[in-house]
């Protein structure tokens, strides 16, 4: 598998290690625009292989999207990150252009690409790909529930005072701060709901702490996080790579799943050679639902801002 990764920087770079290191595609492409960046990137990851033993061969692009002819897979992670006290949202007046241009450069080289967009605000960077690409829907992937997942289930674990691997949990809706949607109801254990173990009170907290988990770490590192979100990435990939039909919450376009239509948001889909091959429809409570609805509409604003 050829796997295609534009952006060299923090995000980018540990989604390509990830890939490497999970030895599972045959070739990694780092593209970036500034001059020599995705080359020594490249270069320093392939000076781990023996290290880290894989096979993968990792080369750097500057600019030159010949080189990503061919890609199973591209992963769009260029723009600006956050900075602290920055929404994801206000992010969209200068990533919207560029993920506008790279995935039809993308596209250009690689026309049956699968595209996972990571550049915020995630779920309308999703949203533009579809408007601006003939691409079909299945094969556009927005990744966020991975990651938001990942958080809920480290601060469950937390909570709870047990290994993370005894952990499982899942966040829907939109990739914001105000907009995810953890679905603390459905948390377990090793199977036992994590209610029989946590106060509600203390799962509203969890909720709430997942839900700034990306500004959390903004606001210790002065920019965006990039190992969870990178490794997030990298089981998409793997997922898509390996045909594995393991299910996700990813942001996807709906047309009616939900109740929601026209918009791109996080929902559980199957992941597989295909990219999304299926939209899963899981039973949720009232307030669940109302959630998703209440994030939707914050999602919809947002796209509003784009010019298409
Ligand atoms: C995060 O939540 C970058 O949106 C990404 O860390």
């Amino acid at each position: 598998m050829k796997v295609t990764v534009v952006g060299a920087g923090a995000v980018g770079a540990s989604c390509a290690e990830y890939i490497a290191i999970k030895d599972f595609a045959s070739e990694v492409v780092i593209l970036d625009i500034k001059e020599g960046f995705a080359e020594g990137k490249a270069m320093d990851l392939m000076q781990t292989a023996s290290l880290n033993g894989f096979d993968t061969k990792i080369v750097g692009s500057t600019n030159d999207y010949s080189k990503t002819a061919g890609s199973d897979v591209c992963v769009i992670t260029s723009g600006i990150p956050r900075k602290p006290g920055m929404t994801r949202e206000e992010l969209i007046g200068i990533n919207a252009g560029i993920v506008k241009m790279v995935s039809a450069s993308l596209i250009e080289h690689s026309p049956e690409t699968i595209i996972i967009v990571v550049s915020n605000p995630m779920d309308t960077m999703t949203y533009l790909v579809h408007k601006t690409t003939s691409i079909p829907k299945n094969r556009i992937i927005g990744m966020g529930g991975a990651l938001d997942s990942a958080r809920f289930k480290y601060r469950l674990a937390e909570a709870v005072g047990c290994p993370i691997s005894d952990i499982d949990g899942m966040v829907i809706g939109g990739h914001s701060d105000k907009g995810m949607v953890p679905l603390t109801a459905k948390a377990t254990r090793n199977g036992v709901p994590v209610s029989e173990f946590l106060s509600p009170e203390r799962l509203e907290k969890v909720a709430a702490d997942t839900k700034v988990g990306g500004a959390t770490l903004t606001g210790l590192l002065g920019t965006s996080a990039w190992y969870a979100p990178g490794a997030a990435v990298s089981e998409l990939v793997k997922a898509i790579a390996l045909d594995s039909k393991k299910m996700f919450p990813s942001s996807t376009l709906l047309d009616g799943e939900y109740g929601l239509s026209d918009l791109c948001i996080g929902v559980p889909v199957i992941l597989g050679k295909n990219g999304i091959e299926e939209v899963v429809t899981i039973s949720l409570t009232d307030a669940e639902k109302a959630k998703m609805q209440e994030s939707a509409e914050g999602v919809k604003k947002t796209n509003g801002l784009l010019e298409l």
